[in-house]
């Protein structure tokens, strides 16, 4: 599918939004400079405006590896792990524990290996004008169809 704009990216977010639970995990990949963070940040604002919160910056984690945004009863966790180069760095991170009880949102995701009820990978690449990608979604779990209802 083509991205048509920043506008049209917005608009997709609100659409992952929809059926975005609590513990739900998202996997964005893609190029340094394709639009994952941009993604994350509309993902982010647009629930703290349907929550009725102000809009909060939404940085990228690459050197912090992540960061959290408390949004009413939601837990987001965005993480960056480019600079992760060892499954045992993920480890310390505990990022995939049991207990955490938070939607996952995971840049440069190639290291983690654990399996996942659902999941949705978002594929993002460069299209053929400036402001256009082409996006892919492939899920698991209660994602599984998700590329059909968009
Ligand atoms: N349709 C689009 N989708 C996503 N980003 C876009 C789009 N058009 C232009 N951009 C720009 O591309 C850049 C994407 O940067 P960023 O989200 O930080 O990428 P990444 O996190 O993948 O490295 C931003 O400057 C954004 O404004
Ligand atoms: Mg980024």
């Amino acid at each position: 599918m083509i991205v048509k704009s920043l506008d049209h990216l917005n608009k997709i977010s609100e659409i992952i939004l929809k059926k975005l639970d609590k513990k739900d995990c998202l996997f964005l990949i893609g190029e340094i400079g394709v639009g994952k963070t941009t993604l994350t940040r509309y993902l982010i604002n647009n629930l703290q405006k349907q929550k009725g919160l102000s809009l909060t910056e939404v940085l990228s984690p690459t050197f912090n590896l992540l960061y959290e945004y408390e949004i009413n009863d939601f837990k987001i966790m965005h993480y960056d792990l480019y600079r992760i180069k060892e499954t045992k760095e993920l480890k310390h991170l505990g990022i995939f524990s049991e207990e955490l009880d938070a939607v996952k949102i995971v840049e440069w995701p190639d290291l983690i290996k654990t399996p996942l009820q659902d999941k949705l990978e978002v594929h993002l690449r460069y299209g053929e004008k400036e402001n256009e990608r082409e996006i892919e979604f492939k899920g698991l779990g209660k994602w599984e169809n998700f590329k059909n209802e968009i």
